[in-house]
């Protein structure tokens, strides 16, 4: 299903964002407008969010207007919807599940290679309408966007750029909604990729991105998302230290010395495990 030069697989990943292919852009029984609303209907409400689609490329998360139509209608009608549908962790569908597994066996064998064990992934299927934006945010998760139907832009931003991302040690124990602010300047400092049908790109985690729909005609694409042994490790180090930062402690960054944060993370992990036996 994908197309993955492996070679460039290994020395890009986690880098900078590489393209890759796929053959998903055949598969109607999945991604066809009729199957994306059956989808949507079997979903819990949960999974669904839509909202108009348009927005800034800098934008509060309060600024997003949920369109005066349903979400079924809002798909059925996405060539003038002027939205954007997201249908999160379909992988709970069967079809959908199967669909998951397949592309989880293909990427898992490289990504071990290169960092460690894929740990935990999800799916998540846009449908949008021309025009639509996705605002400036940040991942914690690595990313493989693939373009289904349409065409769309996604522009990265630099992450070891101090004006992109807030570089205190707590930067990536944020909670909550990961939409970013920065000023317009650091935005044309974006580098665009363009995305049409079979085509993809895949980008490191913690690597700030927004993506805009193609003025001409609406779009379909769906998205892995996974994190791994080693990313999950480096996000809990950073929710430690800013507990023990709250704490009036002055916690060594994360990565400045492995052995320190791998002692602090098996503390951790046997103080949550104390916490759960004597609750
Ligand atoms: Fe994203």
């Amino acid at each position: 299903m994908l197309k993955v030069d492996t070679g460039e697989f290994l020395d890009r990943f986690d880098r900078g964002p590489f393209r890759i292919g796929h053959d998903l852009d055949g598969r109607d029984d999945l991604f066809g407008l009729d199957a994306i609303v059956a989808l949507a209907g079997r979903l819990d409400a949960d999974q669904v969010e839509y909202n108009l689609g348009d927005l800034d490329i800098v934008s509060d998360p309060e600024a997003a207007r949920t369109p005066s139509a349903g979400v079924l209608e809002t798909i059925r009608n996405i060539d003038r919807a002027g939205s954007w549908v997201a249908l999160k962790r379909p992988e709970t569908d069967p079809a959908y599940g199967e669909l998951h597994r397949r592309l989880v066996a293909e990427l898992d064998p490289l990504v071990s290679a290169v960092d460690s064990p894929i740990a935990s992934s999800h799916l998540y299927l846009f449908v949008s309408s021309a025009g639509a934006v996705t605002p400036l945010h940040n991942d914690l998760e690595y990313g493989t966007l693939l373009q289904i139907r349409g065409a769309k832009t996604i522009t990265f931003l630099d992450r070891d750029d101090p004006e992109v991302l807030p570089h205190n040690d707590h930067a990536l124990a944020t909670e909550g909604h990961r939409n970013l602010q920065v000023p317009d300047a650091v935005l044309e400092r974006g580098v665009p990729v363009g995305l049409e049908p079979g085509g993809g790109v895949h980008l490191p985690w913690n690597v700030p991105h927004w993506v805009a729909v193609g003025d001409d005609d609406w779009s379909v694409s769906l998205s892995l998302t996974f994190q791994t042994r080693r990313t999950q490790t480096e996000i809990e180090l950073h929710r430690i230290n800013r507990t023990l930062a709250g704490l009036g402690m002055h916690p060594r960054p994360v990565g400045a010395s492995p052995a320190a944060d791998a002692t602090k993370h098996a503390v951790w992990r046997a103080g949550r495990g104390l916490k759960h036996v004597l609750r």
